[in-house]
């Protein structure tokens, strides 16, 4: 166990001591903790309730009958109280090329975004579709969206052309906004082209605003796709607000279930912001002097939450970092770090073992004085790289926080507090006031006590919790409340240590989780069987060095066809893009199934961990000698 650090005088929870006694309040009266945060946020209207939960049926309901705006206590009362503050930092991909935006500035850029929606025709509770690269114009995209109430749906722009189309199809957005081209690192994206691919034929689509990020010009429909620069240009740069629902949709977010179409996460404005904001500010520790750098994607959840409404609530100004942590070379992050002052650093164990191959070297040639704090989040960070987080990248002077959490959960549900939660390195440690955590066994019952393991779910409700499946609230219900009656199930296994640390132990259910992003294996598998060559396809993960969890596709193929490992790597590429490519593929006889039809799975992950004996009893099997024809062909991988 490490010691925590000294705590700030300043900082929000002044010992271990003080949190106890403040966490043990927030689960006694989580309705009177909530109240008395909220006022952390400026309110147009107050609420008539605190909040409500069925968890029957998936009704979750928290500030009824408030009003706010997300924007506005993003941008505008930090723009009234402090214009000259710095609200972003964009690190371009260029080292050393950076813009800093006060918030006076980030106002005007926002209202005259805003105002373009609305010239376009955008109301209150329409979907926008953002496929932007990390580029200032993705931050303004969002807030505009919540400035006049629109819903944003943000498409990581790793994601392919049929990917995006679907998730343009499903949330029904009619605005696309765009860059003409993304740059990452020493590549380049297309991303106009990829939004001519996916919007073609797609009459739901009415305007395509395109970003120009780089000199290179892109066919533009006529009537449809306008250059974001001038048609900002002719925009007012004020634009008043729209005073919101507390549930008012502010986001869909889509993300990966065990099954082959992806879930569009809903989050509402006035729960989700106060999370952020609120959880923002207690595991950073949030002080007026910080400079928060989160090296994640706005594309992904943690971009929402602590790039962008968790450090803007909180006036924390928030770096959007457009390039790599091994661009041009491996000391980039921590150059980043050096040249805007970073004092927390939130970024993701997958970095952190590419950037441990390096060695100390790159890391040592950089000062990172101003760190104060360093965040992990996506995966668990084994001890190894949460040492060197610790001791090298943090020069054995930071506090370490593994936050863990989900694209549901809204923000960070279970984390150490800086300076305050005694350290176990590779334990995420401690729920976060107002979180019940509890572990369940085979049986659904709870299990009690410490030094247990079990499936993790979530009793009760908290202000960030997902309020449904955009369309398909039955599938909301059945997802997080059916396994185990009463509670949410997060779908993640952990174990309660001696002490009552969590200790997050991965998946139990068929998501994987590649480098941090978040891969259903259905989606995989549905992606492969398009092949006209393939017959079946079963995907499972493996222990991968770099990614944490790699990708292998046993597939069928048919008699009389012929098929490359290759094609079907790209086959996966078309379908969601690059980052879910099977890194191996095995084309297989057939595959192990039970007598009824059902696919083995468990047996071919253990083929995949590197398991060449121990498959338990495979009498069960139609055909048992198929699993020695799988090891052979597997052997060398
Ligand atoms: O398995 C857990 C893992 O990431 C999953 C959530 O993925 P996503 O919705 O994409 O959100 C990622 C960023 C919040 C979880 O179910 N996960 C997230 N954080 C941790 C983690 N696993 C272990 N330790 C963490 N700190």
């Amino acid at each position: 166990m490490i010691p925590p650090k000294p705590a700030l005088p300043s900082a929000h929870t002044p010992s271990f001591a003080a949190f106890e006694a403040r966490y043990a309040a927030s689960i006694a009266d989580p309705a009177a903790f909530w109240a008395a945060e909220a006022k952390a946020l400026d309110w147009f209207r107050p609420a008539d309730a605190v909040m409500r939960f069925d968890p029957l049926t998936a009704d979750i309901v928290w500030f009824a009958g408030a009003k706010l705006n997300a924007c506005y206590n993003c941008v505008d009362r930090h723009a009234a109280s402090t214009p000259d503050r710095t609200a972003l930092i964009w690190a371009a991909n260029a080292p050393g090329e950076y813009e800093h935006i006060t918030f006076a500035e980030l106002l005007a850029h926002v209202s005259r975004f805003a105002n373009l929606l609305r010239e376009l025709g955008v109301k209150k509770g329409d979907r926008v579709c953002l496929y932007l690269p990390m580029i200032p114009d993705l931050a303004y995209a969002m807030l505009a969206c919540a400035r006049v109430g629109a819903v944003h749906s943000v498409v990581f722009a790793g994601f392919s052309a049929e990917a995006l189309r679907d998730r343009i199809l499903d949330a029904g957005a009619a605005v696309i906004v765009t860059a003409n081209e993304g740059l990452r690192g020493d590549k380049t994206i297309a991303l106009k082209a990829i939004v001519d691919k996916a919007v073609a034929g797609l009459d739901v689509v009415e305007h395509v605003l395109v970003a120009r990020r780089t000199e290179a010009d892109v066919p533009m429909h006529p009537g449809r796709d306008e250059w974001l620069g001038p048609a900002l240009a002719r925009q007012r740069p004020y634009c008043p607000v729209e005073w919101m629902d507390a549930e008012d949709p502010l986001f869909i977010l889509y993300t990966s279930g065990s099954t082959g179409k992806p879930k569009g996460v809903l989050h509402t404005t006035g729960g989700y912001l106060l999370y952020v904001a609120s959880t923002f500010r207690y595991v950073f520790d949030a002080q007026p002097s910080d400079v928060h750098f989160c090296t994640a994607d706005i594309g992904w959840v943690t971009g929402h939450s602590y790039i962008l409404y968790g450090p803007l609530a909180n006036a924390v100004p928030s770096v959007i970092f457009e390039s790599t942590p091994v661009y041009p070379d491996p000391s980039r992050l921590w150059r980043v770090v050096d040249d805007v002052g970073a004092t927390i650093l939130y970024t993701a164990p997958t970095a952190l073992r590419a950037l441990m191959r390096f060695g100390d070297g790159p890391v040592s040639r950089t000062s990172r004085a101003s760190l104060r704090i360093l965040g992990s989040v996506g995966e668990p960070i084994n001890p190894e790289v949460w040492r060197w987080f610790h001791d090298i990248c943090g020069n054995g002077r930071c506090s370490v926080v593994d936050t863990w959490w989900q694209t549901e959960t809204g923000g960070i549900l279970i984390s150490a507090l800086p300076g305050v939660t005694p350290l176990e390195p590779g334990a995420a440690t401690r729920p976060l006031y107002g979180i019940r955590p509890l572990l369940m066994d085979a049986d659904g019952n709870e299990v009690h006590g410490n030094g247990v393991s079990g499936n993790l779910c979530l009793a009760g409700t908290w202000p960030g919790q997902a309020r449904t499946i955009f369309g398909d609230h039955a599938r909301f219900a059945l997802t997080y409340f059916s396994a185990y009656t009463g509670y949410y199930f997060t779908g993640d296994g952990a174990r309660r240590d001696e002490n009552g640390n969590y200790w997050i132990t991965g998946r139990v259910d068929d998501v994987l989780n590649v480098s941090g992003h978040r891969i259903g294996t259905a989606e995989i598998e549905s992606a492969l069987i398009e092949h006209p060559a393939v017959v079946e396809a079963a995907v499972v993960g493996y222990p991968h060095d770099l990614k944490g969890t790699g990708i292998r596709a046993y597939v069928v193929t048919r008699p009389d066809m012929t098929c490359q490992t290759v094609e079907l790597q790209a086959q996966v590429r078309a379908a969601i893009g690059p980052f879910a490519m099977p890194d191996q593929v095995v084309i297989v006889p057939g595959l192990p199934k039970t007598r009824s039809g059902k696919i083995m799975r468990r047996i071919l992950r253990k083929i995949a961990e590197g398991e060449k004996h121990a498959f338990g009893d495979l009498a069960t099997l139609a055909d048992p000698g198929v699993v020695a024809e799988i090891l052979e062909l597997c052997e060398g991988l």
